[in-house]
């Protein structure tokens, strides 16, 4: 498709949440970069609807505000700001009123009738999640969700989509009764990120990788998710999520599915996620006795990170002096399939580690004959690593040996860089995915059995946490690479990267 034919069709767009923090620092300036782009449609609007009384050109002012700190190319372009802000309005209204939703079909009706937008409309709930099941029923009632409405309308949700599988299922069926599942948009912003939609052209372009790609030559796979930041003010949130919950049930395990996956019969929305799911699938269950031998939890405790000194996660606000959530999570996890069978995925996200750093790194077996020397140690397993951010790219690690007069192996890398590569910069993870919803492309957004089938594997590691009566978890300095007790996941000869 060339950039033109990714022009959606006129529309209309409704944030619900237009008040809060995610519209301002991430959907309007997305939005301004599509702009900015050419690639937004022609005739179209955004209505953002909250609860707060505000005009429309105050709404205009706060995005403004966001676009300066957050676009991703800034200055703000005024001429251009002036024409894309004068299609931003406000709505004021209560997600549980009906009569809310029935002054904003009007409202909607009228932007038809002034910009041709022919009843296309886009949702996009950007609110907590206590109030997802009010705004789609009163969206229901009022008209504006009808599964045979002419054309679709399409909605998007942001995570948290559930909190664990019986919740995320309610959800789907509280969604199903006033949309089809092609409708329906659920957000996970790390498939917006250019390093994870390259993964499948790493797999499925090169004729290299996918012969290699097998439990007969890959030892194990490591998927990190670091952050240097602590839980940033969101205490209450986090004592009530997790990191299992906000990061791997989700992020992680979409990077763990797209390592893992089969080559789908085409790159079509359903034909790639149908390989997704399969795989999510073969996770072989933890059995609830053996939960604290595959997956370690940890909670960051005062540190140094850049100099400074750092509170531990008991001291930040909103969280409880004797708080056992995780902050760190390490799962070693089987996929039990001809491809995969006796391969372990260790996975580990953390709040508060060493640096800020997510990869996925493909540790091969090493060679089958040690030839060279006969130093442990010399000869390093092969490593795929795609680091997925900061610093996008791809490095493979190989031994080479070492100019002189004796054969000494040393590890060397063949790397390649995104911003050396291509010499631009990758689009927002939001550009992409709100362009994408537009189109009414679903591929980069998670299906229903797909949410399903992650909530399974995590709702029962939930269930066997809440079950031990010890309330203990692994503490760990900030800063750190997370707590000792993860080294028990790993096998003989294999040790956590660092890099
Ligand atoms: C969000 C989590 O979904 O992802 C945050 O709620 C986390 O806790 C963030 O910080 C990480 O996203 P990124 O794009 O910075 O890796």
């Amino acid at each position: 498709m060339t950039p033109t034919e990714r022009i959606p069709e006129p529309l209309v767009l409704v944030i619900f949440g237009a008040s809060g923090d995610l519209t301002k620092r991430k959907l309007l300036p997305a939005l301004y970069s599509l702009a900015r782009e050419g690639l937004l449609p022609a005739r179209f609007a955004v209505v953002g609807f909250a609860r707060k009384a505000m005009t429309s050109q105050a709404f205009r002012d706060a995005m403004r505000e966001g676009c300066d700190k957050f676009a991703r190319r800034r200055p703000v372009d005024n001429p251009l700001w002036d024409a894309f802000s004068a299609n931003l309005h406000y709505h004021q209204g209560d997600y549980a009123d009906p009569a809310s939703f029935t002054a904003l079909k009007e409202r909607l009706e009228g932007l038809d009738r002034e910009l041709h937008t022919a009843g296309n409309r886009l949702f996009y709930l950007s609110t907590p999640p206590s109030t997802y099941e009010p705004i789609i029923a009163n969206l229901g009632k009022a008209g504006l969700a009808k599964r045979n409405l002419q054309p679709l309308p399409h909605i998007i949700i942001e995570k948290p989509f559930g909190h664990d599988l019986d919740s995320a299922r309610h959800l789907n069926g509280q969604l199903k009764k006033v949309f089809r599942e092609s409708q329906i948009f659920r957000i996970d912003h790390y498939l917006g990120k250019e390093t994870v939609q390259n993964m499948l052209v790493l797999r499925f372009g090169n004729g290299i990788f996918e012969p290699l790609w097998n439990n007969r030559h890959v030892d194990h796979v490591q998927i990190t998710a670091m952050e240097a930041i602590g839980v940033e003010g969101r205490g209450g949130y986090y004592e009530e999520a997790g990191i299992l919950r906000d990061m791997v049930q989700n992020h992680l395990f979409q990077l763990l599915s797209l390592t893992g996956m089969e080559p789908p019969s085409s790159m079509e929305s359903n034909a790639v996620r149908d390989e997704k799911v399969k795989f999510l699938r073969s996770l072989r269950p933890i059995p609830q006795e053996d939960v604290s031998r595959f997956v370690v939890r940890g909670q960051y405790a005062p540190g140094t990170l850049g100099g400074e000194k750092v509170p531990g996660y008991r001291q930040e606000d909103g969280v409880a002096a004797d708080s056992v959530t995780d902050t760190y999570t390490a799962l070693k996890l089987y996929a039990d399939n001809w491809r995969w069978a006796g391969v372990p995925f260790l996975l580990r996200t953390a709040k508060r580690g060493a640096k800020r750093i997510t990869e996925i790194s493909v540790h091969f077996k090493p060679a089958p004959l040690r030839m060279f020397g006969g130093h442990d140690g010399l000869a390093e397993p092969n490593q795929l690593v795609i680091q997925v951010q900061p610093d996008e790219g791809i490095s493979l690690h190989f031994s080479a040996k070492e100019p002189g007069p004796t054969t000494e192996l040393l590890p060397v890398d063949m790397t390649f860089r995104y911003g050396a590569s291509f010499g631009k910069e990758s689009p927002e993870a939001y550009e992409r995915l709100i362009l994408d919803a537009m189109l009414g492309d679903s591929t980069l957004f998670t299906r229903d059995d797909e949410v399903e089938a992650s909530w399974a594997f995590i709702t029962n590691i939930l269930t066997a946490w809440k079950k031990q009566k010890a309330r203990q978890i692994a503490q760990y300095t900030a800063g750190s690479w997370g707590p000792q007790e993860a080294d028990a996941l790993l096998e003989p000869g294999m040790t956590w990267r660092k890099p």
